[in-house]
């Protein structure tokens, strides 16, 4: 179901979504040492241990992944603001980071639940070539954000301002 006419803004669900699964990627970045040294016990045959950073991760993956496909309903269903695009080029180009963006925050929990509860090491070696990928598509949209913000000036950061929800 596709809203009929496009909202004025992202809902506060939407923004609060964006933010959580922000805070959520980067913790997964920042603790991500206690998770490979578990592993590595792991595929060294011997017992990983208990490690509350190791239940964070997991955890903390499967958050991104629900609430992404909750985006996702809710893109679908209410709807987001029309896109403010300086030229076709960056209109595709910002399209494409959001379509990939969606896709690893699905591809990166299902990647690493399969290595993890399934002991797949090919799905850790896509778990670790996706974070580089993961990590490079956030580099570009925070460099388009402040592009919008800085060279454009065309109000586009404040769409994701809790404030405006
Ligand atoms: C958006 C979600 C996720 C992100 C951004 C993420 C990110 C990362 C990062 C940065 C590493 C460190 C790799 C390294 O440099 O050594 C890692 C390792 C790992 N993650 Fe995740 N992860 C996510 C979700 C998950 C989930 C849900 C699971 C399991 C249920 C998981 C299982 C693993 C495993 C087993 C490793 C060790 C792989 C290795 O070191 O070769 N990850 N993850
Ligand atoms: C882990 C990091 C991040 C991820 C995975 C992420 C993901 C996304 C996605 C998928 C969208 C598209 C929303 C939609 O229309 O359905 C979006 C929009 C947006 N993001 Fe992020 N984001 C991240 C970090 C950031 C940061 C750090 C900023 C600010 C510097 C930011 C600013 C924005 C803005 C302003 C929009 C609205 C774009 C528009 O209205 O066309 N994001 N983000």
């Amino acid at each position: 179901m596709r809203a009929i006419t496009a909202p004025l803004g992202y809902s506060r669900l939407q923004i609060a979504l964006h933010w959580f699964a922000f805070a959520l990627i980067a913790q997964q970045y920042v603790f991500k040492d206690a998770m490979s040294a578990a592993w590595d016990r792991i595929t060294e045959g011997l017992e990983a241990g208990f490690d509350p950073l190791v239940l964070v991760h997991v955890a903390g993956g499967a958050l991104v992944m629900i609430f992404a496909l909750w985006r996702l309903v809710l893109r679908a269903r209410r709807g987001v603001p029309p896109v403010i695009e300086a030229s076709k080029v960056q209109g595709i180009l910002a399209k494409l980071t959001h379509v990939g963006l969606y896709a690893l925050m699905i591809l990166m929990p299902v990647s690493g639940a399969v290595a993890w509860f399934g002991g797949v090491e090919t799905a850790a070696q896509g778990h670790n070539v996706m974070k580089i990928i993961l990590l490079a598509l956030i580099a570009l949209h925070i460099v388009g954000a402040l592009y919008h913000q800085f060279i454009l000036r065309d109000g586009m950061l404040s769409r994701m301002r809790p404030a405006q929800g």
